[in-house]
Order: structure tokens, then C-alpha cells, then sequence
């Protein structure tokens, strides 16, 4: 397969967004096309951003198919016997795993047959929390052939966080592992599920796949394991599971994400927008070419495994590698290792994975050949321009585009990147946005800027077929976010800068939302964690610069006595891993006895954001303060911290 809709030079990327703008409907019907269809689309669009329904989005509305075929069946005659999935696992030392896509199409077919036998139905919800094995890209399309929702947690988080997500969407299944390696670690997931499934009314089922052999607890009629279930399907003698007739805006699965307020919310994806979407753009912004190795070192757990490790690059026909460990473990040379073992063409990484690489030097570099690197990739935060420089010339040679690709969990697939190997490249831009994807820059005033040059809040104006739907039982909730605060746009929470060459610059969250090592958490979420120890009144959580995560996390305790602050400090630590996870732990508490509020009771977190950086003056206007006093006596505890 050769992608007809595979931009190649400058102009062609021109003349596509043109086209994209002036006759969006055409621009992705024609996309369409190109991929198996049970029903063609009776229509392509249908939206609204503004009305009382907001938002209504529907692409390529009455067509039916199911995305599996798209990203199994459909390549057997041509590349049944290519590798879909090259596995490297978290010791170098054990055997990699590869799939084809007749075998990858066969387990996916064996396990929707498990799933059947489960009880397992068209719209239900399955959780899944897995470590990074083959078995979770399988258990996901296996959900996807026949219909089944799925809601995979990553495994960092804790088990009150899985059962916060599988209550809020009634999952009916869980899938997990018994535990997962990462680096020298052996995380106990089922065990950690057995924890949240106390709380969960609603999950009939778990299904227990044997990566690291630790001792599980199998509950009588809940807990049944993978193995066993495969054997049942093999007595039943029919491998095959016809897949699900889908309609385009079915949905296919929800990711919890972080907010500026409350929970984490369930953002949903739809089928055919969603797929074409994370297609056209995989195939675009890589400049992917047939047979080629691609690596994007993500978990899936996250939104761009999803889109990038596995819809994309399957749909696609792409060989697609996945790596269980982290990339510190055996050493800091691992991803080095890897692209050299598996002859990696293209590499997506993240940058706080760049500068903790970086920061190891280049000892861990200087040994590798990195030879068959074509195209490197950057996600999930902006890239400053030392670690771009560094990628660029030590793992790119100089001769490597970056694709710097911003997008989010909401938007299900890139919206503003480089296309490599066409667009002209500026460190720590993302460029310009893809074809179908219409920016606004928008004034203090909610107004949207009209000249070229702009520095304000990012929204884009029209739909895009990869957008999220709704966030799961809540329409309201997804209006109020991000689509009251500029009526008609969708706002997505970032600053950016535009330049007059149209060139985006994003400077970041302007909501109450952090970066941490590329992993999105909200303040309130944090806060709330906090306060749920017994000793703790109130706490203010912000964000400061830290030279690998981007951002790190910085908590302002306010507690009702101190009598040993070491130990409350980690008794805080414990609770927040307990409530949220280990990535939410702050990196700096400090013990204070008041906060900077307001006379109407809101906290001034600006000026904890600058005493967090370390900035003792320049609090702008601070009149409004109830008690000034309070900033100094701050001051000298955190002066006295450092
Ligand atoms: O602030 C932006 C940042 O990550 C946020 C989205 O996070 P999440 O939904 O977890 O998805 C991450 C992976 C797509 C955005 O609002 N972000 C992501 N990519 C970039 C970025 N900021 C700057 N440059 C990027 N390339």
C-alpha cells in the first residue's frame, strides 16, 4: 500500500490545507475513501460548537464499518506476513516478540471470542491495566472487533484512581496482568486492582494475563486467567470472530484526562473520523514509508499510544514496535540500543525523556550508530531548544527532521506539526497545522486576532475528524470546559504565540493544569489528594520549572500540627500516591500557616507560582490581599527551604 494522500513537497501540503479549509467535506471524503467500508457515509458532516446541544459533531454520518478491519484484515492479502507489532521487552536479556498481521489478526480474533464468552457486549465498557506486552494492544482491538468500549488506565495510577474510572463509565470487565516489569521494578497490577474492585459494584468479570509470574489472589467466579480462557476458545473450534458492525460515530473508547477542576474526565472517540484522523496524520507528519520500523516510545496507557502506537501506524499497514521498560533501565543507552537491534526508522519520544537522557551525557550515545534514523518526533509538552539541539545532533546526525507535534487527549490526533521532510523546521515550534485544522488566536477580550502576528489563548474554529465527542455521561460538563469560555470555538487550554509566517509557537497551559514529565495533572486534583490526610487543613498546589520534568509540582501544606514535618512530609507523599498515583507525588511541600487570599476567600496562586521559581519580588498588584503578611511569612520558609 502507497498512501495517495501522502503530502511530498512544500506546495503540496499548501494547496491540501487550502483545499481542507474551502471544502472540508471533499477534502475528507476523498480521504475516506481509501479505507473498507461495510456502508458508505449518506453525509459527511454534521457540527455545531455553539447551540444548546453543543457540541454536535458527527463525520461521515450513516456509514458503517469496524476499525479492526481497517487495521488487520484489510492488509492480510498484501503484508499478511509482515511484522505488525515488534515487541522489545524490559530486559534485553529475554527474547523479543514479533506478531505479523495474520497473527496479530488471530489473537484479536481469539480474544473477542474470550470477551464473547465473558458477556461481553456491543457498548459495554472494559477496563484495561496493563503493562506495556502485546497483550494490550490485543485485548484493546479485541474490544474494538466486537464492539465493546474500551477505558485503558494507564499503570502508574493507583487502584482509587482505576476505580474512580471504572465506576465513572460502569465497566463490566476488567483486563490486567499480574504484574508489570519496568526496569528493575515488578509492579503488582492485580493486585492493585483487586484494591479498587472493592469499590466497583459493576465488574462482573477480570481477566488476568501472566507476564511476571507474582502471586495473585483469583476470586471464585470473578477472576478468571487469559490462558485458560484462550484454551475454552480452542475447544469451541471457530478462530474467526466476525467483526461488529460499527456505525461511524459509535464510540471505541474513553481516556480519562486531567482538567483544571474536579475529576479527571472520560473523553470519548468515536470510530471513523477518529481512525481516519489518527491515519492521515500518522502517514503525513511521519512521512511514513511502506516496510519501515516505527518506534514511538509512549505507553499506550496514554493518548498517543493509543493513536500513534496503535490505531495509526495499524491502520496504516505500518510496523509498529512497543517497548515494555523505561529508558534508563539497563542503562540510559536503551532507546539507542533498541533503534540499533531493530533498525528504527522513525523515533517519537518525548522531551522530558530527551533532557533525562541528555543529562546522563554521551557516553550512552557515543557507541551507537543510529544509522537507520530518518524521522524523529516530540510530544506531550513544549521542546526547548537545548534539547531539541541535542536530538537533533546527537540521535539525528544532523540529518533527521523533528517533527515537534502538538496536540491532546481531546483532539485524538495531531493538529499543529511539521509534516517531515516538507516543512521547513524551527526549534521549539510546532510549526504550522495540518491539513483540516483551522487555529484561532484569541484576545484578552474573547475576541479571535485577526492579524497574522498574535500572542493569546489557542482555540480551533472548525472540526476536525479526530476531535473527541463528549466526555462520557457528562455532554454538559464537555461544554462548560471547552466550549463556553470562547462561544463557537473549541478552547484548548494552551497560550501560543503566532508569528507572521503563520508559525505556532505553544508556550504552554494557561489553566490551572501541569506538565509533569509530559504527564497531565490537574492542581485541584492534587489538592485534593493532600487535604484527604488527616493532619492537613488546606493545601495550594502550582507548578515550577524543573530541568527534566518541564514542570514539577510544588504543594503549599497548611496543617493542623507539626510535631515531626520529615514524616508528615512523606505521610503526605503516601497518601497522594494512594489517591491519584506515584506521578502525582509533589516534589517540594512546603509547611505554611496561611495562604495568600483574596477578601472574596480565592487563593493568589500567582504569587505562589513565583515564590515557587524562586522569585521573591515583582507580585504585581497585591491590594486585594486579605492579610499582605502573609506573602513575607511564606518568603522566608521557602528561603529557608533552599
Ligand atoms: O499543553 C499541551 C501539551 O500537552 C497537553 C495535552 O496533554 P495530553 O492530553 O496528556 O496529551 C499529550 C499528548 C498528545 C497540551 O494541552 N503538549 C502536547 N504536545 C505539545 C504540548 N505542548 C507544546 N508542544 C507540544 N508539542
Amino acid at each position: 500500500m502507497s498512501y495517495p494522500y501522502q503530502i511530498r513537497t512544500f506546495e503540496e501540503y499548501q494547496k491540501a490545507y487550502q483545499k481542507s479549509v474551502q471544502d472540508p467535506e471533499g477534502f475528507w471524503a476523498e480521504i475516506a475513501t481509501h479505507f473498507t467500508w461495510h456502508k458508505k457515509w449518506d453525509r459527511v458532516l454534521e457540527w455545531d460548537f455553539k447551540g444548546p446541544g453543543a457540541p454536535i459533531v458527527k463525520w461521515f454520518i450513516n456509514g458503517k464499518l469496524n476499525i479492526t478491519e481497517n487495521c488487520l484484515d484489510r492488509h492480510l492479502p498484501t503484508r499478511g506476513h509482515q511484522p505488525a507489532i515488534i515487541w522489545e521487552p524490559n530486559d534485553p536479556e529475554e527474547h523479543y516478540r514479533v506478531l505479523t498481521y495474520q497473527q496479530l489478526h488471530d489473537k484479536v480474533c481469539q480474544f473477542a471470542q474470550v470477551l464473547k464468552n465473558n458477556g461481553v457486549k456491543k457498548g459495554d465498557r472494559v477496563c484495561i491495566y496493563m503493562g506495556m506486552i502485546p497483550e494490550l494492544p490485543i485485548a484493546m482491538l479485541a474490544c474494538a472487533r466486537i464492539g465493546a468500549i474500551h477505558s485503558v488506565v494507564f499503570g502508574g495510577f493507583s487502584a482509587q484512581s482505576i476505580a474512580d474510572r471504572i465506576n465513572d463509565a460502569q465497566c463490566s470487565v476488567v483486563i490486567t496482568c499480574d504484574g508489570a516489569f519496568r526496569g528493575n521494578k515488578d509492579v503488582p497490577l492485580k493486585s492493585i486492582v483487586d484494591d479498587a474492585l472493592v469499590q466497583c459494584p459493576t465488574v462482573k468479570r477480570v481477566i488476568v494475563y501472566t507476564r511476571t509470574r507474582t502471586p495473585v489472589s483469583m476470586i471464585k467466579g470473578r477472576d478468571v486467567w487469559w490462558e485458560d480462557e484462550l484454551k475454552i476458545v480452542e475447544t469451541q473450534g471457530n478462530p474467526d470472530c466476525p467483526a461488529e458492525i460499527m456505525d461511524a460515530e459509535d464510540p471505541l473508547y474513553i481516556l480519562y484526562t486531567s482538567g483544571s477542576t474536579g475529576k479527571p474526565k472520560g473523553v470519548l472517540h468515536t470510530t471513523a473520523g477518529y481512525m481516519i484522523y489518527t491515519n492521515y496524520t500518522f502517514v503525513n507528519v511521519f512521512n511514513y514509508q511502506p516496510g519501515e520500523i516505527y518506534f514511538c516510545t509512549a505507553d499506550i496507557g496514554w493518548v498517543t499510544g493509543h493513536s500513534y502506537i496503535l490505531y495509526g501506524p495499524l491502520s496504516a499497514g505500518a510496523t509498529t514496535l512497543m517497548f515494555e521498560g523505561i529508558p534508563t533501565w539497563p542503562d540510559a543507552g536503551r532507546f539507542w540500543d533498541i533503534v540499533d537491534k531493530h533498525r528504527v526508522n522513525i523515533l517519537y519520544t518525548a522531551p522530558t525523556a530527551i533532557r533525562s537522557l541528555m543529562a546522563h551525557g554521551l557516553d550512552f550515545v557515543k557507541n551507537k550508530k543510529l544509522d537507520t534514523l530518518r524521522v524523529l518526533g516530540s510530544v506531550g509538552e513544549p521542546i526547548n531548544e537545548e534539547a531539541w539541539e541535542w536530538f537533533y545532533e546527537h540521535i539525528g546526525k544532523k540529518r533527521c527532521p523533528i517533527v515537534d507535534t502538538w496536540w491532546q487527549t481531546e483532539t485524538g490526533g495531531i493538529l499543529i506539526s511539521p509534516i517531515a521532510t516538507v516543512t521547513p523546521l524551527r526549534p521549539s515550534y510546532a510549526t504550522l497545522p495540518l491539513p483540516g485544522v483551522q487555529p484561532a488566536v484569541m484576545d484578552e477580550k474573547g475576541q479571535e486576532i485577526q492579524t497574522p502576528e498574535a500572542t493569546g489563548n489557542l482555540c480551533i474554529k472548525f472540526p476536525w475528524p479526530g476531535m473527541f465527542r463528549t466526555t462520557w455521561g457528562d455532554h454538559e460538563r464537555c461544554r462548560k470546559t471547552y466550549f463556553d469560555p470562547y462561544p463557537g470555538y473549541y478552547f484548548t487550554g494552551d497560550g501560543c504565540i503566532r508569528e507572521k509566517d503563520s508559525y505556532y509557537r505553544i508556550t504552554g497551559r494557561v489553566d490551572d493544569v501541569l506538565n509533569v514529565s509530559g504527564h497531565r495533572i490537574g492542581t485541584a486534583e492534587i489538592e485534593n489528594a493532600i487535604n484527604m490526610h488527616s493532619d492537613v487543613v488546606e493545601s495550594a498546589v502550582v507548578g515550577f520549572p524543573h530541568p527534566i520534568k518541564g514542570q514539577g509540582i510544588y504543594a503549599f501544606v497548611i496543617c493542623t500540627h507539626l510535631d515531626d514535618p520529615e514524616l508528615t512530609r512523606k505521610d503526605i507523599l503516601e497518601t497522594v500516591s494512594r489517591v491519584i498515583g506515584p506521578i502525582a507525588k509533589p516534589d517540594k511541600i512546603q509547611f505554611v500557616k496561611n495562604l495568600p487570599k483574596t477578601r472574596s476567600g480565592k487563593i493568589m496562586r500567582r504569587i505562589l507560582r513565583k515564590i515557587a521559581e524562586g522569585e521573591m519580588e515583582n507580585f504585581g498588584d497585591t491590594t486585594s490581599l486579605l492579610d499582605p503578611s502573609v506573602v513575607e511569612e511564606i518568603k522566608q520558609g521557602r528561603l529557608a527551604m533552599s
